[in-house]
């Protein structure tokens, strides 16, 4: 089956502008961070463009990219592209999804992030991965997610009747599989943050899926909305909990949905996740936001192929243009995640913004496909359409 052709989009910018109609969201990351930059409040650009340590991991996230090249081929005729994906069942248009990202509510003006980019998932058929940390409970977002599978992300709290209540509404809300963060049972150093003492969880930011759960309230004396300080502290206290692979039989009792550990980068820790039964694992590095001086994710991503042995791979970490989504899918990916590019396209234009972001980098992934010969996500992943530089 053909997919959408995803590289018609640059067909309705191009014929706007022969009506004198000009984009008025950019065409570059770079235009993007800068203009977002200049739409978010200090604090929230800083919690989101910011990393761990100096940043290094951050960056070479992205410049990893760099390191990699499609070798064209020519007389494919690949006048149809195929870019739909089979992720644990789910039939998906496309092979990208929306990582987690807690306080995208507040990259978006109206402070309802969650929900635009939820619509924006809607519109699009990209898969929206939702934070345990949003600005409007879970089944609310679920809710504005129409028909495209939304997957529930869940920062395991130290208390397990909570994470268990977290898992059973996320079921409820109809979310399709959860997805386990490994990586920030605490939060790494964070030098942008720590120079203006800013860490928008304690105040108060993003709490709702705590606030709204029975569980968590049971444990308060007084309600969130009586003392929303004391539900901050108290937050503070069960947020993280440092997991290890005897907890893994634990949370896959949680739920029948599909699993995925989110944060994994050693082919070791692959091969304990495929015995422990997860459905899929998840290559990342958290965007260089928790750990400075490690490996770009990407890097990282053809061992975790390998040791998946065909479990499927969500990757994300550093991808900022359709070609760093095809690289990233010719690495072995089979799902391709885009983080801060998303945030920021909510900071300019909402939903229409998310929307816009996901469609450039589809059709940029499109094109690239068309101009180089490579009609299938098989056909990338075949020996030497990708060539270190
Ligand atoms: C502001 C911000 C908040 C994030 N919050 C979460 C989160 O709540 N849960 C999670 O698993 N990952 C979270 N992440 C990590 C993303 O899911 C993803 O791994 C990361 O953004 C990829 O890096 P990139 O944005 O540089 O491409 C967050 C990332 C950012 C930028």
């Amino acid at each position: 089956m053909a997919g959408q052709q995803f590289g018609d989009y640059q067909n309705e910018i191009y014929f706007d502008g022969l009506f004198g109609v000009q984009p008025t969201l950019p065409m570059t990351f770079a235009d993007l961070e800068t203009r977002a930059r200049a739409a978010l409040s200090p604090s929230v650009w800083s919690y989101v463009a910011g990393g761990a340590g100096d940043e290094r991991t951050q960056r070479a996230n992205a410049s990893a990219f760099e390191g990699w090249g499609l070798v064209p081929r020519m007389m494919v005729g690949a006048r149809q592209r195929d870019l739909t994906v089979d992720l644990f069942g789910l039939r998906l248009p496309s092979p990208l999804f929306l990582a987690p990202i807690g306080v995208i509510g507040l990259c978006a003006q109206d402070g309802h992030g969650d929900l635009a980019a939820a619509r924006a998932a809607a519109r699009t058929g990209v898969p929206m991965v939702a934070s345990t940390l949003s600005v409007d409970p879970m089944e609310q977002v679920a809710d504005r997610l129409g028909d495209t599978p939304g997957l529930f992300q869940l920062y395991t709290p130290t208390d397990r009747a909570l994470a268990e209540s977290l898992v059973r509404r996320a079921e409820g809300a109809g979310f399709r599989g959860i997805v386990i963060t490994l990586d920030t049972w605490l939060t790494g150093w964070r030098p942008r943050d720590l120079a203006t003492g800013n860490f928008p969880q304690l105040r108060g930011h993003a709490l709702a899926n705590y606030t709204s759960d029975p569980v968590f309230r049971a444990r308060l004396a007084k309600t969130p909305e009586e003392d929303p300080r004391a539900a901050v502290l108290e937050w503070a206290g069960v947020f993280g909990n440092p997991l290890t692979w005897d907890d893994l039989p634990w949370l896959r009792s949680l739920t029948d949905l599909p699993l995925v550990l989110k944060g994994i980068c050693h082919p070791e820790d692959v091969r304990r996740a495929r015995d422990g039964g997860v459905d899929a694992v998840y290559c990342s590095n958290h965007g260089g936001r928790q750990a400075d001086g490690g490996l770009p994710a990407l890097d990282a991503l053809p061992g975790v192929v390998e040791a998946a042995d065909g479990l499927p791979v969500l990757f994300d970490s550093g991808v900022r243009t359709g070609a760093d989504v095809v690289k990233a899918l010719a690495l072995g990916a089979t799902a391709v995640g885009v983080g801060r590019p998303y945030a920021y396209g909510l900071a300019l234009g909402g939903e229409d913004g998310v929307v816009h972001v996901l469609r450039s980098l589809l059709a940029e992934a499109d094109l690239l496909m068309a101009v180089d010969g490579y009609p299938a996500l098989a056909d990338l992943r075949a020996d030497g359409a990708l060539r270190r530089l």
